[in-house]
C-alpha cells in the first residue's frame, strides 16, 4: 500500500490538464490518450478507403462490421485522383465520389473519422492519389514548398477540407482528427527548409478550409523524428504525433520467418512525443502484393489470428492508446486505380476481407476492440516495468502499466522471442491493493498473448482484483455481467475485489470451477472447457466463460450509435457471424445480423422484462436460461440455392482495328511539341508522353509515320508502369514488342521490319501499350511525375513524319463522371463504349467466347450479359474465375456493367479470381460482362476459364437488395468522336 501512495504522490504533478490546439477543446490530449467531448477514449480505428469500394450503400455494410468487432474509429485516404478529371474541377456528388455519404454513414454506423487528404496520400494508388492531370511532370518538386507545386494542391485542400470541416466533431460530424501529408520525413530541422514551409502551407490551406480538429502526422517507420512539437519544432509540426509500423515480417511461404515483436516503441514515443499520446496512424493490419508475387490467399502467416494478438497486445503493453489497423479492408484497386506496385485486389490480407467477409483474423482482432471499449483505466497509465523478470519463466516477455490514480495493472505477456511456437506455462508476479501476488499457471501457447488484469474496474460488487483468464469485456446492465476467454484447456483463476462474503455461485456449462480461500478473497479456478460456461454469483454477478473460438462469435451490440460506448450501452450476444445492431422494444431484443450457417443464439439484454428475440425482424422461438439470458437458433443460408449461370451468348468484335495501315486517325490527338512540362527528358523528339497530351490512366495507342522503304526497324522504349507490356505493328504486320515484368519500369525493343511490309508513302507504325499505374513518390527519378507512354522512338533507316496517340475517350473531360476519370483506358471498345451496360453489339459482331480465344497479335472485345436472381436477404460475394493456357502472353480486362474490375496479367500473374461487390454486379437482375483481350505476342491468346464463382452465402439483415442502377449508367451515342 505505501507502495502505491508513494507513487501517486509523484505521479500526481503530472496528472496536469489536457492540451488543446487552441482552435477546439472537442478533442485534447494529453500524454496518456486522447479525449473527445471531455472523455478519455481508445481510439480503435481501422482504414477505409471509400475510393477502393464504388458502392456508397456498402460503406454502411463495412462500417456497421466495424462497430461490431469492436472499432470506433475508421481513418481515411481521399484521393485527390478520384475527385479531380482536370485542372478547376472536383466532382463530390456522382456515385462513390460523394464524400458527404462516408461521414454520414460512419456517424449512423458509430464511428469517428480519422481524415487523411494528403495532398500527397502513397496508398499504393496511382501517383500516390495526385491527381493525374496533375501528375504530368507540370507539379515541378512534388511535395516541397515549391510554387509549381502549391498553386496545383491548394485547391484540392481547400475544396476537400471544406467538407471534411463540416464534418468535425465540433458540428456534430465525425471527424476528430486531420492528418497533414503522408510519412513525409522531416530530415532537416530548419525552419527555412523547404519541407517544413511545405508543412506549414498544409496547415494553413486547412485551417482557411475552417479545420479545427488537431492535426496529426504518420511517421514512416522508425527513420526520421518527423513533426512533433516535442522534437525540434521549428514550424510543420502537428498536435498528435504519430508512428507507423509494418513490423511483421511475414512471408507468404514460410509460417516461420518473420513475427518479430517491436518491442521499442514506447521508447520511441518516450524520446519524439512525450507530451501526446502514443498515436500508431498506421500499424499492419496485413501487407499488399505485386505483379508476379503471391495471391493473397497464399500468405497464410497475414491471415492468421495469432498475428492479431501477438502485435495488437504488444501495442498496448507499450502504452498506445490510438490505433490504426492499415487496411481493415482493402477493396479493389478498379479502374487503373493502382499504382504499379500492385495488382487488381488491395484484399491486403486484412480482417475485412476484399469480399467483405469476416475471416478469423478480424475476429481476433474484435477481443481487444471489445476489451479496449470498457477499459478505461487503460486510458492513462505509465510503464511501471518491463522485462523477463516477471514470469516464473525467463522465456516471457512481460510490459507492466499501471493507472496512477485507480492503481489498475495491466500485464501484458508474450513469449520473449516472439515467434517462438513453445507451449510455455509461467507464473506471474504482481502488485496489487491487496499487495504482491503470485499469479500461477499462465499458459502461453506459441504465438499467443494474454493481458492479465488486476484490480480492473468492472461494477460496485465485481471488480477483479486481479484474473489471469483475458477479459474480453464487461457490460454493467441489470447486474455486471464479464466475459473471460481461454483457449480450450488453458487455467484460469480471478479474484473478486471487495466480494461480499458467502458468495457462492452456480455454474452452467462445462468448464469445471472451483473456489479456494486465500488471504486476499476468494480465488476461483477452472480449466476452460469448450464452448461457453456462465457463473452466476449469488450478489448477481455473472461471469461468462468462452473458449477462444466461441469468444469470437461474442458480440457486445452498442445501444448507442455514439462511438464512444460505455459499459452499460451493450446488448451481449453469442453465437452468429456478425450482429450489426441490437435494441430493446418492450419484451422483445430485436438483432440484426448475419448468418452463414444455421447457429445457435444467446443473447443477454440485461433486462428482466425481455422475453423474445427477433432476428431480422422476424420472432424466433426463445427459451430463457437459468440465470436470465434467452436462448434460440438464428438461421443461416445452407439452404440458399446459388446457381449462377454459365456465360454464354458472347459477341466479339475486333478491339484493334487501328493496327491496319488504313485505320483512320484524323480525330486522335497530335504529338506535336518538341517541349515536354516533365522533368525527364525524352529520349526522341517530339514528346510522345501521354501526359503532355492529356491522356493519363489506361491503354494508350499511337500512330507513327514515315515515307519510304529504306527503314529497317525502330528501337522504342515504353513506360506505362511495371509489368506493362506492349505490342507494335506495321503496317497490319506485328514487329515485336515486350511482356512487361514487375522488375522493370520501362521496356525498350528492336523492332525489325520485314522489307515487303513497307510502303512508298504513309508506313504506319501503331504501338499499344498496357497500364499498370503511375508511380509512387519513390521511384526514381520524378516518383508520381515519371513520365507515361512512349519514351522514345527513333527509326533505322529513316525518320517519322508524325506522331498521333489516342488514350481513354475525351481524355481529362470525364465523360463518364459516375465511374470517374480513371475508369477507362484507350482500348478501341473502351473509347466506344463496348463495356457499359446497354451497348448492343452490331450484327456483325463475331460469336467467340474469349474461350475461343483468336491466333496472331490481335486483341478482341468480348461481350455477355447474364441474370442473377439471388434471394432478397441474401449477401453472396460473387467473382470472376479465369485462366488461361500456359504460354499465354496477354492482356485481359473485366469489365462488370462498365467498371474495370480486373487486369488480368496471365504471363505474369498472380489473380485470377476478381470479386466484384454488389452495386457493381447485380445480384437480382440483369448484368453486363465485357472481358477486352489483346495478344502480347503473335501466339494469339485465348483463356481456358471463365466462370462466375460464389465465394460464400449469409443469410443478412442488411439490404443487400437496392436499386444501384445510378451507379451503372448506361451506354449513350456520344462516342463516335473517340475512333
Ligand atoms: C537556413 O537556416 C539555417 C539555420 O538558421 C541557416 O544556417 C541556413 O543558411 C539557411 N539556409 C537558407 C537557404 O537560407
Ligand atoms: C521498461 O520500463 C522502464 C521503466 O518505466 C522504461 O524506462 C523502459 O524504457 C522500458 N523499456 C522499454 C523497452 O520500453
Ligand atoms: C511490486 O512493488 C515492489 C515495491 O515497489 C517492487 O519492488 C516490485 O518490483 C514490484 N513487483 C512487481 C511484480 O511489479
Amino acid at each position: 500500500m505505501r507502495f502505491f501512495a508513494f507513487f501517486s504522490l509523484l505521479l500526481l504533478p503530472l496528472l496536469s490538464a489536457a492540451t488543446d490546439n487552441g482552435k477546439t477543446t472537442d478533442v485534447t490530449w494529453d500524454k496518456y490518450s486522447l479525449s473527445v467531448k471531455g472523455e478519455r477514449i481508445f481510439i480503435y480505428s481501422g482504414e477505409f478507403h471509400y475510393q477502393r469500394l464504388p458502392v456508397p450503400e456498402l460503406w454502411l455494410d463495412v462500417f456497421q462490421k466495424l462497430r461490431a468487432n469492436g472499432f470506433n474509429a475508421v481513418s481515411v485516404y481521399f484521393f485527390w485522383s478520384f475527385h479531380s478529371a482536370s485542372e478547376g474541377t472536383f466532382d463530390f456528388e456522382n456515385g462513390a465520389h460523394d464524400i458527404q455519404r462516408v461521414f454520414d454513414y460512419a456517424k449512423e454506423a458509430g464511428l469517428y473519422v480519422i481524415a487523411r487528404a494528403g495532398p500527397y496520400v502513397n496508398a499504393e494508388t496511382s501517383a500516390g492519389g495526385f491527381a493525374l492531370w496533375a501528375s504530368n511532370g507540370q507539379m515541378g518538386s512534388a511535395r516541397t514548398s515549391a510554387s509549381s507545386y502549391y498553386e496545383k494542391w491548394r485547391p484540392w485542400i481547400l475544396k476537400v477540407g471544406e467538407i471534411i470541416a463540416k464534418n468535425q466533431i465540433t458540428n456534430g460530424g465525425p471527424v476528430i482528427l486531420n492528418q497533414h501529408e503522408n510519412e513525409l520525413q522531416e530530415t532537416v530541422h530548419e525552419a527555412n527548409n523547404t519541407l517544413v514551409q511545405y508543412m506549414e502551407q498544409i496547415a494553413e490551406a486547412f485551417s482557411d478550409a475552417g479545420i479545427v480538429v488537431p492535426s496529426s502526422h504518420n511517421e514512416k517507420g522508425m527513420r526520421a523524428q518527423s513533426w512533433s512539437t516535442d522534437y525540434q519544432d521549428v514550424g510543420g509540426a502537428v498536435n498528435v504525433y504519430g508512428l507507423d509500423s509494418y513490423p511483421g515480417g511475414l512471408s507468404c511461404t514460410n509460417p516461420d520467418s518473420g513475427f518479430n515483436l517491436v518491442r521499442t516503441y514506447y521508447q520511441w514515443f518516450q524520446n519524439y512525443s512525450y507530451t501526446q499520446p502514443e498515436y500508431l496512424p498506421e500499424f499492419e493490419g496485413g501487407w499488399f502484393q505485386p505483379w508476379g508475387g503471391y495471391f493473397y490467399d497464399q500468405c497464410e502467416a497475414e491471415h492468421s489470428p495469432e498475428f492479431a494478438d501477438v502485435y495488437y497486445k504488444n501495442n498496448i503493453g507499450s502504452r498506445v492508446t490510438l490505433q490504426n489497423l492499415y487496411m481493415v479492408f482493402g477493396g479493389t484497386n478498379w479502374g487503373h486505380s493502382a499504382a504499379p506496385v500492385v495488382y487488381t485486389s488491395y484484399d491486403y490480407a486484412a480482417p475485412l476481407r476484399e469480399t467483405r467477409e469476416i475471416q478469423d483474423k478480424l475476429k481476433q482482432t474484435k477481443l481487444l476492440g471489445l476489451f479496449t471499449r470498457v477499459s478505461s483505466d487503460l486510458l492513462q497509465t505509465y510503464m511501471e516495468g518491463n522485462g523477463t523478470g516477471y514470469t516464473s519463466d525467463a522465456n516471457i516477455f512481460t510490459w507492466a502499466l499501471r493507472n496512477p490514480s485507480t492503481e489498475a495493472g495491466f500485464y501484458v505477456l508474450a513469449q520473449s522471442k516472439s515467434s517462438s511456437r513453445d507451449v510455455t506455462t509461467t507464473s506471474l508476479n504482481v502488485n496489487t491493493t491487496a499487495g504482491a501476488i503470485t499469479i500461477p499457471d499462465i499458459e502461453l501457447d506459441g504465438r499467443q498473448s494474454k493481458i492479465v488484469v488486476t484490480d480492473y474496474k468492472v461494477g460496485k460488487a465485481s471488480s477483479l482484483l486481479y484474473s489471469s483468464a483475458e477479459v474480453l469485456t464487461y457490460a454493467t446492465l441489470d447486474v455486471d455481467v464479464i466475459v473471460l476467454y481461454l483457449n480450450i484447456g488453458q487455467k484460469g483463476v480471478f479474484v473478486f475485489k471487495d466480494a461480499p462474503e458467502h458468495l457462492i455461485f452456480q455454474a452452467y456449462g462445462n468448464s469445471n470451477v472451483t473456489s479456494s480461500t486465500s488471504t486476499h478473497g476468494t480465488q476461483y479456478s477452472y480449466t476452460q472447457g469448450e464452448g461457453t460456461t456462465v457463473l452466476k454469483f449469488s450478489n448477481g454477478v455473472l461471469v461468462y466463460l468462452l473458449d477462444k473460438e466461441t469468444a469470437w462469435k461474442f458480440f457486445a451490440a452498442p445501444t448507442t450509435s455514439d462511438p464512444h460506448v460505455s459499459p452499460s450501452e451493450q446488448i451481449l450476444a453469442l453465437g452468429p457471424y456478425l450482429v450489426r445492431s441490437a435494441s430493446i422494444n418492450q419484451d422483445t431484443v430485436s438483432l440484426v445480423g448475419d448468418n452463414a450457417n444455421k447457429a445457435s443464439i444467446e443473447v443477454y439484454a440485461g433486462n428482466s422484462k425481455v422475453k423474445k428475440i427477433k432476428w431480422n425482424g422476424k420472432s424466433i422461438s426463445t427459451k430463457k436460461t437459468a440465470y436470465g439470458s434467452l436462448i434460440g437458433s438464428v438461421p443461416g443460408a445452407e439452404d440458399a440455392k446459388i446457381s449462377l449461370p454459365t456465360l454464354r451468348s458472347w459477341k466479339s468484335q475486333d478491339t484493334l482495328p487501328e493496327i491496319k495501315p488504313d485505320y483512320d486517325d484524323s480525330r486522335w490527338t497530335i504529338c506535336n511539341k518538341s517541349t515536354t512540362v516533365n522533368s525527364v527528358a525524352p529520349l526522341t523528339l517530339p514528346v510522345l508522353y501521354s501526359g503532355d497530351y492529356g491522356y493519363h490512366a489506361g491503354t494508350k495507342v499511337y500512330r507513327g509515320r514515315f515515307d519510304g522503304k529504306n527503314a529497317t526497324g525502330a528501337n522504342v522504349t515504353v513506360q506505362n508502369g511495371v509489368a506493362a507490356g506492349w505490342a507494335a505493328w506495321l503496317n497490319g504486320v506485328y514487329v515485336g514488342g515486350a511482356l512487361g515484368h514487375p522488375d522493370l519500369a520501362s521496356t525498350s525493343a528492336d523492332l525489325q521490319f520485314n522489307s515487303s511490309s513497307l510502303r512508298e508513302k504513309d508506313n504506319v507504325l501503331t504501338v499499344v501499350m498496357d497500364y499498370t499505374g503511375h508511380d509512387e513518390a519513390n521511384v526514381k527519378p520524378a516518383g508520381a511525375q515519371n513520365p507515361r507512354g512512349i519514351l522514345g522512338a527513333h527509326l533505322e533507316g529513316g525518320s517519322f513524319t508524325s506522331w498521333r496517340i489516342q488514350g481513354n475517350a475525351g481524355g481529362e473531360a470525364n465523360i463518364d463522371p459516375v465511374r470517374g476519370p480513371m475508369n477507362e483506358g484507350g482500348l478501341y471498345g473502351e473509347r466506344l463504349g463496348w463495356h457499359l451496360p446497354g451497348y448492343k453489339a452490331p450484327n456483325s459482331a463475331g460469336s467467340e467466347s474469349p474461350l475461343d480465344g483468336f491466333s496472331g497479335a490481335k486483341g478482341r472485345f468480348y461481350m455477355t450479359t447474364f441474370k442473377l436472381d439471388l434471394d432478397k436477404d441474401l449477401d453472396v460475394p460473387i467473382g470472376l474465375q479465369l485462366s488461361a493456357p500456359t504460354n499465354t502472353s496477354a492482356s485481359v480486362q473485366i469489365f462488370m456493367n462498365g467498371y474495370q474490375f480486373g487486369h488480368y496479367l496471365p504471363h505474369i500473374g498472380p489473380q485470377t479470381l476478381f470479386p466484384f461487390p454488389p452495386g457493381i454486379i447485380n445480384n437480382r437482375g440483369q448484368n453486363k460482362l465485357a472481358i477486352s483481350m489483346w495478344a502480347l505476342t503473335d501466339e494469339g491468346a485465348q483463356l481456358s476459364r471463365v466462370e462466375l464463382k460464389a465465394y460464400g452465402a449469409y443469410r443478412t439483415g442488411f439490404d443487400f437488395n437496392q436499386d444501384w442502377s445510378y451507379l451503372q449508367p448506361q451506354w449513350k451515342d456520344n462516342r463516335r468522336e473517340y475512333v
